[in-house]
């Protein structure tokens, strides 16, 4: 398993150097340890499902593109499936006219038609800023607008929101505090905290999404600022080294999430770049056993259905979706095979079997150590994959192709 590098950002584009009014002196510190908030335990009670435009098309997403998602939502069985959010990422954004009121630019033609198109198909609509001058793509951000842009949001009908730390950190916390660490990290929890508080003044049910890499723990302190989800790392990329470097990242990180507030290690890339099916199929299990955000991230329109097979696959989204929240523990590995757990609702638990190995493991099968998990006796469960029963047994030899995995429901483990 890999360890831990959350001081890496993937794409930072800095911005102007405006300041924040705010000073690091004037974050009173017991903001820090004020209590979750009951409204924001009331969206995400389960980790949000939907799409983002992000991973596929990057800067040149339009309005046709996130109506012509929404549209396949709908008609692929996604959105029976579960995926509801219709996100924009980044570069939506225009300028601010002489009131600061910010305007979309020539690639949104009409945010609030837009938002009513992606409601008329019984959806939710996402968008995105930064609490810094610019976002990472170095479009207009939030920065001393926080209030006129969460009621602008809300006005249009937004649903959902990704704040992305970008600029906030070269142009507010090093110009403020460039020698004192902690003040900086304030600086942040205070920007996240302001969002927060022009959100929930808008009296709209918004899910708020914190991208801020996983700096300062951000699981600890994610759920005082209202957060329903946080980042955890840098970007994902379609990669297997990618998606399985981040999969070791979110060791220790299971306590934090439950309903309402969940790890987010980045949106899907499954059905993007080159990965294989058994990378597609081992990625979206592992982010269902991690209680994630499924976020899908790739190009609906032409969507292969052995893909659209994975994304669907509902046994496996019941996994992602089970309502008690518990996340997935990693319970051991031998040698290049990772055996995770997770317990859900029920009494059932999810085994996840990765092969993250290079090669097939037929010459020498891995022994699934029932003894290890805890549990003993022959285990009757079903193979989320196949759709097969299956019975496991101690020591039980298993032949896991490359970078495929075995998924498990087992109901009554013993
Ligand atoms: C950062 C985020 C990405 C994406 C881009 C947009 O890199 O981590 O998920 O939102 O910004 O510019």
């Amino acid at each position: 398993m890999n360890i831990r590098s959350l001081l890496s950002v993937g794409v930072l584009v800095f911005g102007s150097l405006s300041i924040a009014a705010q000073t690091a002196s004037k974050v009173p510190a017991k903001l820090i340890q004020k209590s979750a908030s009951p409204e924001g335990s009331q969206v995400a009670l389960t980790p949000p499902m939907g799409w983002n435009s992000w991973n596929f098309f990057h800067r040149n997403v339009t309005d046709q593109d996130i109506r012509n998602a929404a549209d396949q939502l709908v008609s692929t069985g996604m959105k029976d499936a579960g995926y509801v959010y219709v996100n924009i990422d980044d570069t939506w954004e225009g300028e601010r006219d002489a009131d600061g009121v910010l305007h979309t630019n020539a690639k949104f033609p009409d945010m609030k038609a837009l938002a009513d198109y992606v409601h008329s198909k019984g959806l939710k609509l996402g968008i995105y800023s930064s609490p810094g001058p610019q976002t990472c793509a170095g479009f207009a951000a939030s920065l001393d607008h926080e209030t006129q842009d969460a009621r602008l949001y809300a006005s249009w009908g937004v649903d959902y929101l990704k704040y992305d730390l970008c600029s906030y950190r070269e142009a507010v916390m090093s110009v403020q505090s460039p020698e004192d660490k902690a003040a900086q990290m304030r600086l942040m929890f205070a920007a996240y905290d302001k969002m927060d508080k022009a959100l929930k003044a808008t009296g709209r049910p918004i899910v708020y999404s914190l991208c801020q890499y996983g700096w300062d723990a951000v699981w600890e302190w994610g759920p005082n600022v209202g957060a329903n989800l946080w980042r955890t790392t840098g970007d994902i990329q379609p990669s297997w080294q990618s998606i399985y470097s981040i999969l070791g990242e979110q060791e220790g990180l299971a306590k934090y999430a439950g309903p309402g507030h969940w790890n987010d290690p980045d949106m899907l890339e499954v059905g993007n770049g080159k990965l294989s099916l058994a990378e597609n199929r081992a990625h979206f299990s592992m982010w269902a056993m991690l209680a994630a955000p499924l976020l899908a991230g790739n190009d609906l329109p032409n969507m292969t259905p052995e893909v659209r097979a994975v994304l669907t696959n509902r046994d496996v989204i019941a996994i992602d979706q089970d309502r008690l929240g518990h996340e997935a523990t990693h319970a051991y590995s031998d040698g290049e095979v990772d055996v995770w757990t997770r317990h859900l609702s029920g009494g059932a638990l999810a085994i996840a079997v990765l092969n993250a190995g290079p090669d097939r493991y037929s010459t020498h099968p891995f022994h699934l150590s029932l003894a290890k998990l805890g549990l003993h006796g022959t285990l009757k469960g079903k193979n989320l994959w196949t759709g097969d029963e299956i019975a496991l047994t101690d020591d039980m030899p298993l032949e896991i192709a490359s970078h495929d995995i075995l998924l498990v429901r087992v109901q009554a483990p013993k």
